[in-house]
């Protein structure tokens, strides 16, 4: 049975449907205190397959409760697929007296599932704090299929350097165009980024900003920014996680953006294009090779 977190409601129904696995009825409810208690009534005790993605604090809750509640109910086996892992970026202990968050929210999540599944994780090495096996799926591919075919001499940027292999998917999964990527310095007392351009031509030019997560916004306005100025034709911010937090959509318009393209790893409008294929892709594999 596929179990959805509240925010992952769409995804998990479309990975039902890719899967051919059952969709249960999650509950989520809050007690006036605020404390949450999501459950799943009528779980049919096999195997779980819990979808819920941490973009905040309540979803990893959730994610909690639900890995709980199909163990009470007695799954025997419990899969957990994360397609946006908050905190993710909070991979290292950066200063004195702060915690590794990512590991803490790794270590929790392991004690009630067997396996998990995240899609594009910020850093790659977050998968070795969890204590089960984590599989980490490249979706970044899908991003191409909404872009129109009509690109004029397109140009796949990443605003930083790590995220020059994403950019390199989405256009080889488009199937034309450059690819090139600006260096970014963002200060860590005031989150402001700066962003120092490449050599590339863009004038005239439609130009794809491709990164995993768009968060504050600021790192792609920027980009945005500065391509417009340099007299980019159409600008596209694509990623893979549309955080889209506080005010970034109005500071990408304001940039002068085209269009913003995301998946549905985080719900959002501009999420046009499902990951649940590439998982359902991934699930059933393991699916076969457990000979489930
Ligand atoms: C950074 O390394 C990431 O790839 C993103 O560029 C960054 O997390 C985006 O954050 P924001 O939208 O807050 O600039």
């Amino acid at each position: 049975m596929i179990v959805p977190g509240s925010s992952s409601q769409l995804l998990a129904a479309a990975l039902a449907e890719g899967t051919g696995r059952r969709l249960a009825t999650a509950t989520y409810d809050r007690f006036p205190d605020g404390e949450r208690l999501a459950a799943v009534p009528g779980f049919d005790g096999g195997q779980a397959t819990v979808v819920a993605t941490t973009d905040s604090d309540e979803a990893w809750v959730e994610l909690l409760q639900l890995q709980d509640a199909v163990r009470e109910a007695g799954a025997e086996d419990v899969t957990t697929v994360i397609p946006y892992m908050g905190y993710a970026r909070q991979d290292a202990s950066f200063r004195d007296g702060q915690p590794v968050s990512a590991r803490a929210m790794a270590r929790a999540v392991s004690t009630g599932t067997d396996r998990v599944v995240l899609v594009n994780p910020h850093e790659p090495a977050v998968a070795d704090f969890y204590d089960v096996p984590v599989e980490a799926v490249d979706a970044a591919s899908v991003l191409a299929e909404p872009l129109t075919a009509d690109l004029r001499d397109p140009l796949f940027l990443a605003p930083d350097e790590g995220a020059i292999g994403i950019a390199e998917t989405v256009r080889d999964a488009y199937g034309a165009g450059e690819t090139d990527h600006f260096e970014k310095h963002r200060d860590r007392g005031t989150g402001e980024v700066e962003v120092s351009p490449s050599d590339a031509s863009v004038a005239g030019r439609d130009v794809v900003v491709v990164d995993d997560i768009v968060a504050t916004g600021s790192t792609m306005s920027e980009s945005v920014d500065v391509l417009v100025e340099r007299g980019a034709d159409r600008v596209v911010a694509a990623c893979v996680h549309p955080m889209l937090a506080e005010n970034a959509v109005t500071k990408l318009r304001a940039a002068g953006v085209d269009r913003i393209v995301g998946t549905d790893t985080i719900e959002r409008g501009c999420s046009v294009v499902s990951v649940a294929p590439v998982l359902a892709e991934a699930l059933v594999a393991d699916a076969v090779a457990e000979g489930g």
